[in-house]
């Protein structure tokens, strides 16, 4: 991990200690088993169906985007190493002066559409986006507050319900994040570190009841459905402001919400960010969030892009180990995905239009460790589908699926329409492939392995 990572992930393993939640960068750590109450009463059966979309989809869009895009990580004509949508907190910027950014967002150029279109083109089958973040801005039309697109700027139009339109009209799910403890705006809000500003003062939980609460009961009720409630650092939240929050799922027959609203919820997943997990927990559903560049939130002087063949080697990492890519934007102050996020995503794309089926409705790995790439399944009743996702292509053709034993039907290249047999044998090491020397043209190739009747791999 770059250093210039390290600020904020030091901040998020403090703030999560602080609350007693689980968030490392590297590993999926278990947050208490505690069932919700809402849910409690759900049998595995109904959890799992409430689950299915989502553990088809395994790719889906973050965003990350409010009134933090118009300084974009420059203060006073410095650059903030670390903070895009962090600046705020980052830079103790005063109340009255950050609110001043407000009257200088007006996204005109967004097209709710045009996004869902470049996340559905992508292969991402959601999208999850800040209706509030840590500064208190909301991003749709609340009454709840005038600190929000609608009262304190120029934009007029509702983001959330244009981008909750267009989901709907594409077939993508919509998430909406919500910061439900950290609120540097609005008196009381939970603010890590320390107050800057006297008009941040007030109570915490006066604070939850006539904010956040009556702002989560909000966006749960104005744009249709909302697949994922997506919340965010649990600082000072415990029990009992946990509890504020829960009956509000029911407002969403079959929402999921994440493991970070606090008070012992383990939530339906674990929400590792900004890297690959080592040991996923095979009991709980995971989701890894990702910057394409260094940062959530739109910020200018951040050049630091991932290439679209390591996206791609992410999103089958984390698919092979069974957990969902979240994958993020962070919108520009005139509402335009950056060019570089749309130029990836475009790639991603590409690959995912040939091989998206090694993806999508896929479970983990049945290897353990494989040194040439990484390995998708997908089990049904006749047999086993094996993705061989190739990283390393071998020199000399010959790649071994170690310890594979079962009788295999066929094995060919996934973007190969006409599924020229690729030849195979099986010794006492397991199954040996006979690809050809040379690579197909591909950012990363993947090949199908047929097994009928029951698959079987011995360690
Ligand atoms: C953190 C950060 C935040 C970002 C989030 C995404 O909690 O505070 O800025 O929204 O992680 O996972």
């Amino acid at each position: 991990m770059k250093p210039r990572c390290f600020g904020r992930f030091t901040l998020l393993l403090r703030v999560g200690v602080v609350a007693g939640w689980a968030v490392t960068g590297l590993a999926v750590t278990r947050a208490a088993e505690v069932a919700p109450d809402a849910l409690a009463t759900q049998t595995r059966e109904q959890r799992d169906a409430r689950m299915a979309w989502w553990r088809d989809a395994r790719f889906g869009m973050f965003i990350h985007w409010n009134v933090s895009s118009v300084p974009a990580g420059v203060y006073h004509g410095k650059h903030n190493a670390f903070a895009g949508e962090w600046l705020m907190h980052d830079e103790k910027i005063p109340v009255p002066e950050y609110r001043q950014y407000a009257a200088h967002f007006n996204p005109t150029q967004y097209d709710a559409d045009a996004w869902v279109r470049v996340a559905r083109d992508a292969g991402m089958k959601y999208i999850v986006i800040t209706a509030k973040h840590h500064d208190g801005f909301a991003m749709y039309h609340t009454d709840i507050s005038t600190w929000g697109i609608r009262d304190a700027g120029p934009f007029k139009r509702d983001p959330i319900a244009e981008l909750a339109a267009a989901c709907q009209k594409h077939g993508l799910k919509l998430g909406l994040y919500y910061s439900q403890a950290q609120d540097w705006n609005h008196p009381g809000g939970a603010t890590p570190g320390g107050k800057w500003d006297k008009a941040q003062a007030g109570n915490f939980d006066k604070y939850l009841r006539e904010i956040a609460v009556p702002q989560v009961r909000e966006i749960l009720t104005k744009y249709g459905p909302v697949a994922v409630l997506w919340f965010d650092s649990p600082y000072e939240m415990n029990r009992e402001r946990a509890n504020l929050f829960l009956p509000l799922l029911e407002l969403q027959p079959g929402i999921l919400f994440n493991n970070r609203l606090g008070g012992e919820y383990a939530g339906d997943f674990e929400t590792p960010e900004q890297g690959l997990p080592e040991n996923a927990a095979a009991d709980r559903d995971w989701e890894v969030c990702m910057t394409m560049n260094d940062t959530w939130g739109y910020k200018s002087t951040d050049h630091h892009w991932k290439s679209a063949e390591t996206l791609i080697r992410h999103l089958v990492d984390i698919a092979s180990q069974g957990g969902n890519y979240l994958l993020n934007i962070g919108p520009t102050p005139e509402g335009l995905m950056p060019a570089a996020s749309v130029e990836r995503l475009a790639a991603v794309g590409r690959w995912m239009n040939t091989n998206s089926a090694a993806i999508y409705g896929t479970s983990a790995s049945p290897f353990s460790k494989l040194p040439w790439g990484r390995c998708t399944k997908k089990v049904d009743a006749s047999g086993a589908r094996l993705y061989l996702h190739i990283f390393e292509w071998p020199a000399k053709g010959d790649l071994l699926l170690p310890g594979l034993k079962g009788t295999v039907e066929a094995a060919y290249l996934l973007a190969d329409p006409a599924q020229k047999p690729i030849p195979f044998s099986a010794n006492s090491a397991g199954v040996v492939l006979a690809l050809p020397t040379s690579a197909p043209d591909a950012l990363l190739p993947v090949v199908v392995v047929r097994i009928t009747g029951q698959l079987q791999v011995t360690p």
